[in-house]
């Protein structure tokens, strides 16, 4: 029986199905969107982070988790929302019916409705067929996808929300963009993916990353990574390919047409450049690639197997810096945000939205100009323990070759260590302590491009919980100011 309140749900929801049209989006272009992760040491409120993407007109946004503050943040925003199923929660999904209707009741019909927040796509897994993985995610991806579209059926939003799967490039491989076929071990497993992402209307999602092309390969020719003409172009039959971008999504597209699907649409799910933590990762070249990648995008000219017709959504990644992410990619891995980690533009980009720059959050609630050094009048020949210590918590990934803290000397070096970790405990003060080696300032020892950060606090937060929270260790005293701090 049809409760009142879903009678409306659905008068609505077909209301926006019939008048889809979005002021900000003429029909044929593409969309751009963001990459919203959140594995961050200071995280922004997310309502701080939703006043960002409003100020800078960002109409899509992907979420790698259901995550409750950041949805409710979304209400009411008319941004649309693409949330994600993390890849250890596939073989529940999979095995489970209830499990499914019990997801997709809790992370999706809670939050959509009038004045909801409007999920379009749920990313069922991020990247579950990455060679890395070894296959232990595959298997349990369509039995997940069946049983949450089963799910979404029952709960009427099948018509609205539609499934889809983050692809790695990985899946796809060749030498020349036309003979592009999926790795063999995945060819049935992709038929059915894209046989079901066919019939349900839903576009296959792929992240294309020519960083780690760069990255990975010393002999990938540079300029190739970018979209400004290259002295290395690929020539495939008639086709010649001037960027990596395009000869990757034709690759992806030669890999369809195999399978009989040549004409499906096709979302970028992640791409981008990071800004530091490697040799080819900065400012400059993060961007060329993003400034060039969203020109091209915007430019409509497709690709040669697919003129005129640019892919359906690119969500870049990131929009914002997560210092508390895994280095185990690399030092740049920590550093992929258009924006600092809080939510300062690193330089000017015109994502085609209206602005010609990107602009600041507004409001961040900082904790006071306060820092942790070495004291000076200190004998530092012991402090590599301490050093190790705070570099092991917090994030100390841009004193690496190619950051840009590389050059600041060895006392800067410790001064940045004792710093993050500082900021890292919320500035309590015996978090300054290390032995007698470290001393408060309230002068900024930032050098050159080399910022000595100031952490963020959520006081005030409107969040309803911190994932981070339990993911990092205090190694000192603790005050009930701190704990409330961090568990609210
Ligand atoms: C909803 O999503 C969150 C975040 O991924 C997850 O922790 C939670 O278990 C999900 N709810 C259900 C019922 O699966
Ligand atoms: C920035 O990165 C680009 C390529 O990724 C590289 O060519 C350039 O030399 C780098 N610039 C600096 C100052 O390191
Ligand atoms: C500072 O630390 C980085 C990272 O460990 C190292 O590469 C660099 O050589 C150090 N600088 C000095 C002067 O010790």
């Amino acid at each position: 029986m049809l409760e009142p309140r879903l009678l409306s749900t659905i008068l609505l929801l077909w209301i926006l199905l019939v008048w889809r049209s979005d002021p900000l989006l003429p029909a044929a272009e593409s969309a751009i969107g963001v990459n919203w992760g959140t594995v961050s040491f200071h995280k922004l409120r997310p309502s701080t982070v939703v006043d960002l993407l409003k100020d800078n007109r960002i109409p899509k946004v992907k979420l790698f988790e259901a995550e409750a503050d950041v949805l409710v943040a979304l209400r009411g925003t008319g941004i649309q929302v693409m949330v994600g199923i993390p890849n250890e929660m596939l073989s529940m999904l999979g095995s489970s019916p209830s499990a499914a209707d019990l997801w997709v009741r809790q992370n999706v019909s809670a939050y959509i409705g009038k004045n909801g927040a409007d999920i379009r796509y749920i990313a069922v897994g991020n990247e579950p067929f990455l060679t890395s993985y070894n296959g232990q995610f595959q298997n349990f991806v369509m039995p997940a996808i069946l049983n949450l579209q089963q799910s979404l059926v029952k709960a009427n939003l099948a018509g609205y929300v539609k499934l889809v799967v983050p692809c790695n490039a990985d899946a796809y491989e060749s030498s020349l963009p036309s003979q592009g076929a999926f790795r063999p071990e995945l060819t049935q497993i992709m038929t059915q993916l894209v046989q079901f992402l066919n019939s349900n209307g839903s576009p296959f999602v792929v992240n294309i990353y020519p960083f780690l092309s760069l990255y990975d390969n010393g002999d990938f020719p540079q300029d190739y990574a970018f979209f400004e003409g290259t002295t290395h172009p690929v020539t495939d039959g008639p086709n010649v390919y001037t960027n990596a971008f395009d000869g990757n999504y034709d690759t992806l597209l030669a890999a369809l047409s195999k399978l009989g699907y040549g004409q499906m649409p096709i979302v970028i799910g992640e791409i981008g450049w990071p800004s530091d933590g490697a040799i080819g990762a900065n400012i400059t070249a993060a961007r060329v690639f993003n400034q060039g990648l969203i020109t091209h995008i915007l430019g409509n000219k497709g690709t040669p197997l697919r003129p005129n017709v640019p892919p359906m959504d690119v969500y870049i990644f990131s929009l914002l810096d997560e210092g508390a992410k895994s280095t185990l990619p690399g030092n740049f891995e920590r550093h992929w945000g258009i924006f600092s980690f809080d939510g300062q533009a690193k330089y000017p980009l015109n994502l085609g939205l209206g602005n010609k720059v990107l602009k600041n959050a507004k409001n961040v609630q900082y904790l006071p100009s306060r820092w942790c050094v070495a004291n000076p009048s200190s004998d530092l020949t012991n402090v590599a323990n301490h050093m190790r210590l705070a570099c092991s918590v917090a994030d100390c990934t841009t004193l690496n070759y190619g950051g840009s803290c590389n050059e600041i000397g060895e006392k800067g070096n410790i001064s940045y260590a004792f710093n993050s970790y500082y900021q890292l405990q919320m500035q309590d003060s015996r978090s300054c302590n290390f032995d007698g080696l470290g001393m408060v300032t309230s002068r900024d020892p930032s050098v050159g491009d080399c910022r000595f950060l100031v952490g963020v606090t959520d006081k005030g937060s409107d969040s309803s919980g911190s994932q981070i929270a339990h993911r990092w260790v205090f190694h000192g005293p603790l005050t009930s100011e701190f704990v409330r701090s961090r568990t609210n």
